[in-house]
């Protein structure tokens, strides 16, 4: 169904760009800044959080929404400058397209131009397998639905990145974080840019300790949940 939907590409305020799906009124990432954006929840708030606080010989990160890659790029970028070992797991039911891949300003906006062929790398690499991005990040994308998740004690950390709860609302559910919860290992922590009360109070109920953060620019809040 959303392949079938028009897809743009839009410039966001820090000038990266993103896919916007005029359909849904819904885009990939915050019209506010596509990057400033995931450099604050999934970044600042998962990744540097839970490096801050631990060890880990290899850290294991579950991305619900590969879309563009750009998580996945920034968290290269960050496993380079730490020397830490990633195996990165995208879950994306509907691939964007390489030509759509080559619209986006990543790289650049990053100012790792450099980087572009780490990730073109990414996008060219084969589904369902682990595929070594670098000697320190391995990544596996797999084309499957969020509902489909089944993974159980495998994950440090959950970046959170579905569509949001006006859009797709069977998403943001009980049986969906129960589904996260069982696939993060103890201490495990799962972030999104989503504050919404519903949403905080389902990953209540499956068992998580959530914290209410400040948000990216434009929004006031951000949740982070961690598994006990
Ligand atoms: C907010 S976008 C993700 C943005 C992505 N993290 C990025 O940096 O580009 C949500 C993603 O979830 C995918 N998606 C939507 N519904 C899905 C479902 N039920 N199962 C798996 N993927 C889904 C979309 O195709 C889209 O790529």
């Amino acid at each position: 169904m959303q392949e079938k939907l028009k897809r743009e590409i839009i410039t966001t305020a820090d000038g990266s760009t993103t896919i916007h799906l005029p359909a849904l009124n819904e885009q990939y990432h915050s019209k506010h800044g596509a990057i400033n954006e995931a450099k604050h929840v999934f970044i600042k708030e998962g990744l540097h959080t839970i490096l801050d606080t631990d060890d880990f010989e290899i850290l294991h990160i579950l991305e619900i929404g590969f879309g563009t890659g750009l998580n996945a790029l920034i968290t290269y970028l960050e496993g380079e400058k730490r020397n830490q070992n990633i195996c990165y797991v995208g879950v994306e039911a509907y691939p964007v397209v390489f030509d759509e891949v080559k619209l986006m300003n990543y790289p650049v906006i990053l100012n790792a131009s450099n980087k572009e062929i780490v990730f073109d790398k990414m996008h060219q690499s084969v589904w369902e397998i682990p595929n070594s991005i670098s000697s320190n990040f391995e990544l596996t994308k797999r084309k499957q639905f969020f509902t489909d998740i089944d993974d159980e004690n495998t994950f440090n950390l959950i970046y959170f990145d579905a569509f949001g709860a006006r859009v797709q609302p069977e998403l943001w559910t009980v049986e969906i974080f129960s589904k996260m919860y069982d696939a993060l290992k103890t201490k495990g922590v799962l972030v999104t840019y989503s504050a919404k009360g519903s949403v905080r109070r389902a990953m209540q109920e499956v068992g998580f300790e959530v914290e209410r953060l400040p948000g990216p620019p434009g929004k006031r809040e951000m949740l982070r949940a961690t598994k006990s």
